[in-house]
């Protein structure tokens, strides 16, 4: 039987655990026009989520757009994304009007050929920006002005998803918030801007200082409930023609701490380990092959980590929950203040480590956390 778990972004007629409220408030924000920002850890569903409600929105006549903007390198990748994202988005609704490919001429800046998939018959969009000698800041602000003009001539509603949103930063042009916010606070439609990196995502909301300052509702994607993920991994292993006791759901979905991710890629292990029906110990088993299966992205997220980082990034992990700027924890690891506030901001800015209410540092992902603390 064919393992039911899915660790890959979900698409949308793939099973999907709760998340019921989620996706009406998110749907009902679109069909309203506002500005969203979805914020969670890496991997808690949040472009799946977004999926899902495009797809309805789709299915609803509204046009959706979806761009990723994860590890963009310059303001000219931004534009070629944003660039593909509109055509491609434009061309599905009309595709699905069966209008045919008219928007080419709204969009003079750039070159768009489109060619079919043979296998899937899927239209595929292939962009060149129009030569006219622009600077890479002109070119973003003329389709961002074409974009503009489209939503303001055409009287379907549009959804328009930058997922990885906070990646903006990376690209160190620090005119580009300043142009994104002119547009979009004109442009009439309804934005979706998604994050993992949740402090420098909403230090671009939060901030008063900042274009975007309070221009979009904010929504958390909370960890999956304990109740709805147990019965979601029972049902599904059902699915796949075998048995997954209650207690053995209630173990993964523990260690699985509300992680989407994790309860899908233990559960995917742990059906291919047993015959008919699994058993705690193999729950063991299946989380011992999934973190030795995940080091290698946790390599990647510690590769470029200075020293002083990585040494801290551990300690947390050690400490579980740690006072980072105690004596007693400098001391006992061998850290000194001022190198633990560089390598503190660096590492909360990329999600690796937050504060909790109590202002205790700990590791995000708790996965994450245990490889820190064995792999060394
Ligand atoms: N509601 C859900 N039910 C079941 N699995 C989910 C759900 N949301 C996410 N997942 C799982 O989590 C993984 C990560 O989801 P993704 O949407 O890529 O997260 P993010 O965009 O937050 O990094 C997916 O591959 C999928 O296996
Ligand atoms: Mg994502």
């Amino acid at each position: 039987m064919k393992n039911p778990f899915h660790t890959d972004t979900l698409e949308p007629d793939q099973p999907f655990c709760n998340r019921v409220a989620e996706l009406k408030e998110l749907t009902n924000h679109a069909r309203n026009g506002m500005n969203v920002v979805l914020f969670a850890p890496r991997r808690y569903g949040k472009t799946s989520i977004v999926r899902r409600v495009q797809h309805q929105l789709q299915s609803e006549g509204i046009c959706v757009i979806y761009a990723q903007f994860m590890r963009l390198v310059s303001v000219e990748d931004m534009v070629q994304r944003l660039a593909k994202a509109v055509i491609t988005g434009l061309h599905e609704h009309e595709s699905l009007l069966e209008k045919g490919q008219r928007w080419l001429r709204h969009f003079p800046s750039i070159q768009a050929s489109l060619s079919f998939d043979p296998a899937t018959g899927m239209p595929s969009v292939n962009i060149q920006l129009a030569k006219r000698q622009l600077s890479p800041l002109e070119s973003l602000e003329t389709i961002l002005d074409e974009i503009g003009n489209v939503l303001r001539k055409e009287n379907f509603q549009v959804c328009i998803a930058l997922d990885e949103f906070q990646d903006i930063i990376d690209i160190k042009e620090p005119r580009v918030e300043a142009l994104l916010r002119e547009h979009i606070q004109r442009h009439r439609c309804s934005y979706f801007f998604l994050g993992s990196r949740r402090r420098v995502l909403l230090d671009i909301f939060n901030n008063k200082g900042r274009p975007f300052y309070q221009s979009a509702v904010m929504m958390e994607l909370e960890p999956l409930p304990e109740g709805e993920s147990t019965e979601f991994v029972m049902n599904q292993f059902a699915l796949g023609g075998k048995l997954c006791p209650p207690e053995v759901a209630a173990k993964i979905v523990e260690g699985a701490h509300g992680y989407p991710y994790y309860l899908q890629a233990m559960s995917y292990r742990l059906f291919e380990l047993c015959e008919d029906e699994c058993s705690s110990e193999l729950v063991d088993q299946a989380y011992k092959i999934l973190v030795s299966n995940e080091r290698y992205g946790y390599l990647a997220l510690i590769q470029n980590l200075s020293s002083g980082q990585l040494k801290l990034l551990r300690a947390i992990a050690e400490e579980g929950q740690a006072r980072v700027a105690s004596t007693a924890f400098l001391q006992g690891h061998g850290l000194t203040l001022g190198g633990v506030q560089a390598a503190r901001k660096y590492l909360s800015e990329q999600d690796y480590i937050e504060q909790d209410k109590k202002g205790l540092w700990f590791v995000v992902d708790p996965i994450f956390r245990d490889w820190l603390t064995s792999a060394f």
